[in-house]
């Protein structure tokens, strides 16, 4: 795991976008091989896809030779509603870059067949040689592409039901209006996403500092779909100061320290070429079964256990003469005084002395 932070959003984005293009350019796509990316919606990616759009008008990088899959799509709305991920996607990006129409693949929420959209579109995938860079944001509620906590994380390309976190973030996209957010998306699965050769996920702001610290500093768990990130090979994220509030100094000064490490000795943190050059083999991140011991029925427990044992297997203690038996009577100080809860000390003091003398 990587996870490079900068001091705001806009360094953040600047550093993913970078990293796109230097991955693509290492890659050397072409019509034959090209370079397959997976690609985000959502507020976050928005800067970087405005980077990319400037670099390419820069000149600095072409995506003649890039093929996207595009991670989710809502179920239902139509694909030229302004809030369809189509549409967010032509109009922050592909719009403004060389990408063929033809190398764009994303999944159709309108499908007669919703299920056989999902199966084609991993066939898809798996016809282009896999994904080489998914780039992904997440949900306040850790979910990665549209995984909603309690996704399996052995999941694909499926339709999923939104929860109610997410339909409420999104309802700032439709009015405001809970109604109006679809119930419903299409999304890659979780293993689709561990699929891909490298996955970049950037993550700003501080609403999203709990999910961050779930993912990072805690085990994998379905109910934080982006933790299964733990299984992938070659992850990073990447995070505005503002979204690591939640995690431990030692944590950030941890991967801070591994980047200054780095630069120090004069080479920078790269992934191994087979994977920054060339389409290798799909990686196949396996989720192992855990492998603890199950009770299968209640054992039974021997008697001997619930059986007080005779007081003969103890060591005889002796006896304390505090623990002398006495009679209640001899502590009452005189008659009189039976009804009152609290004796009178100096009444009882001298009541003491009496006795003793
Ligand atoms: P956001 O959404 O970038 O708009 O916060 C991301 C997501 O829900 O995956």
């Amino acid at each position: 795991m990587r996870l490079i932070i900068r001091d705001n959003a806009s360094k953040a984005s600047a550093y993913v976008a970078s990293y796109i293009v230097d991955r693509i350019r290492a890659f050397n796509p072409t019509p034959e091989n090209p370079f397959v990316l997976g690609l985000p919606t959502g507020s976050t990616p928005q800067g970087v896809y405005k980077i990319l759009v400037e670099k390419y008008k820069a000149g600095e990088i072409s995506f003649e030779n890039v093929v996207t899959f595009n991670m989710d799509e809502y179920v239902g709305i139509p694909r030229n509603h302004p809030e369809s991920y189509h549409s967010f996607m032509w109009k922050h990006f592909f719009s403004h870059v060389n990408i063929p129409p033809s190398n764009v693949y994303m999944l159709n929420g309108n499908a007669p067949n919703l299920e056989a959209n999902c199966v084609a579109y991993e066939e898809a995938i798996k016809r282009h040689g896999g994904i080489d860079l998914f780039l992904a944001g997440i949900g306040e509620d850790g979910h990665i592409a549209f995984n909603e906590p309690g996704s399996s994380l052995a999941s694909r390309t499926r339709v999923k039901t939104l929860g109610y976190d997410t339909i409420l973030a999104n309802s700032r996209f439709f009015d405001g209006d809970i109604d109006k957010v679809p119930r419903m998306a299409l999304t890659v699965g979780v293993q689709t996403v561990l699929e891909g050769r490298e996955v970049v996920v950037i993550i700003l702001g501080q609403r999203k500092s709990l999910a961050l610290q779930r993912c990072i500093e805690q085990g994998v768990n379905h109910m934080w779909t982006l933790s299964s990130l733990q299984l992938h090979p070659h992850p990073m994220i990447v995070a505005d100061e503002d979204a690591t509030l939640e995690l431990q100094v030692k944590t950030v000064k941890y991967f801070k320290s591994i980047e200054k490490v780095a630069r120090e000795a004069g080479f920078e943190q790269v992934l191994p070429s087979k994977v920054r050059t060339s389409n290798g083999p799909i990686p196949l991140t396996k989720v192992e079964e855990v492998n603890s011991p199950t009770i299968h029925s209640p054992q039974l427990t021997t008697s001997r256990l619930l059986r007080a044992p005779p007081a003969a297997e103890y060591p005889i203690r002796s006896v304390s003469p505090d623990l002398v038996p006495d009679r209640m009577a001899s502590r009452i100080p005189e008659p009189n005084m039976h009804k009152r809860l609290t004796p009178n000390p100096e009444q009882q003091a001298a009541r003491q002395n009496a006795i003793i003398a």
